[in-house]
């Protein structure tokens, strides 16, 4: 089966093919190609919506003929069109969801609505190194926090999640507060590589809750504080410190709640997926503690652990394989901006 992706969930257009027997192995990428519409936000420090969604309806069809061309697909080739159905903005979804069903339609060819959380979470399959079933999945986006133990495609428990903002909310509120622009996580990474992270005491909320949920919204309340009492002159060399000591604390939440989350269910592999997972202290802090415990842990190729197509093809491709979702013609279609993936 040729299965075509399309991501239109915020502020990413990816679009993929990837190539799977009908009933079993490990689906293979074919080509992807992204268009990160960040240049476009950074001017509003942050995603505005509406031109979200406009940036989407013109480089969607590119993006879509670039992939084809890569992977020497025809259009009259592609077996399936997936799209992500929600989590993400209504008008960024309702996008990729038309064309994919405009195309489905023009060729005459099924099309699937997929879950933009259950692609992140599969993205490791497409690793050189791929997880097997069952494990322990840390899901960490912009918009979601959560651990999950999964059994298999489609069998997700819910173990823990934030009760407030999401680590990467954390990570881009934090940075916005130190002027850091958007996106903050990536810029304030990079701004801890030059700072101490033991210079600020920061807390780290719900550590000691005895459950597996998450709050991160004290954090940035926290930063904003020793952002205030540092005055108006604060110097490159105390926000690199700030920066390193934020990146801290949010890194060994997830990682202590991680571990956690792995003697609650027993299982010995974790997958890290989502964009937070791209941060290097969080991989070096959870290599650490997974290699104490013998545990495997596995992440998405850094170029596929922010959104992206291939992992919506994938996420298709996986649930048909198994039987447990049926791609259909019929072309009118619905999105869902929220939508609980334990649902899915
Ligand atoms: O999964 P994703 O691309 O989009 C959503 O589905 O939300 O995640 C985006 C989030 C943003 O909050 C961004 O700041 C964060 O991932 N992020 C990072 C890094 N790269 C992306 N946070 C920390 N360190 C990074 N290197
Ligand atoms: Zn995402």
């Amino acid at each position: 089966m040729n299965i075509l992706g399309v991501e239109s969930s915020c502020d990413e257009t990816g679009v993929a093919l990837v190539r799977c027997a009908d009933t079993a192995g490990v689906p293979e990428l074919r080509a992807h190609a992204l268009h990160s519409q960040i240049d476009m936000h950074q001017a509003y420090g942050g995603v505005v919506p509406e031109l979200a969604s406009r940036d989407h309806i013109r480089r969607v069809l590119p993006l879509t003929r670039m992939v084809l061309a890569e992977a020497g697909v025809p259009l009259d080739e592609i077996d399936v069109v997936a799209f992500t159905q929600g989590p993400g903005l209504a008008g960024a979804l309702l996008v990729g969801a038309g064309v994919a069903c405009a195309l489905g339609a023009a060729l005459g060819k099924p099309v699937m609505g997929v879950h933009h959380l259950e692609g992140h979470l599969l993205s490791p399959f497409l690793s050189k190194d791929p997880p097997e079933f069952p494990f322990v999945a840390l899901l960490v986006s912009g918009g979601h926090t959560q651990l999950m133990r999964v059994d298999d495609v489609g069998e997700y428990e819910l173990l823990g999640e934030t009760i407030d903002d999401a680590a990467g909310e954390a990570f881009d509120k934090s940075a916005k507060l130190m002027g850091l622009g958007y996106p903050g996580g990536p810029a304030l990474a990079r701004l801890a590589e030059f700072g101490d992270a033991a210079t600020f005491d920061l807390p780290r909320p719900l550590l000691h809750s005895g459950n597996l949920d998450f709050s991160f919204a004290g954090l940035k309340t926290a930063v904003r504080t020793q952002l205030m009492k540092m005055g108006t002159n604060v110097c490159e060399q105390d926000k690199a410190n700030l920066a390193a000591s934020t990146q801290e604390a949010i890194a060994e939440v997830l990682a202590r709640k991680s571990v956690a989350a792995l003697k609650e269910t027993g299982l010995k592999r974790l997958v890290v997926a989502g964009g937070v997972g791209a941060n290097s202290r969080l991989r070096e802090m959870l290599n650490a503690e997974c290699m104490r415990r013998q545990v495997r842990v596995h992440y998405p190729e850094l170029s596929l652990c922010t959104d992206n197509g291939a992992m919506i093809a994938l996420a298709a491709a996986m649930r048909l394989q198994r039987g447990i979702a049926k791609a259909n013609k019929c072309y009118t279609f619905n999105v869902r901006p929220r939508w609980p993936l334990h649902a899915a």
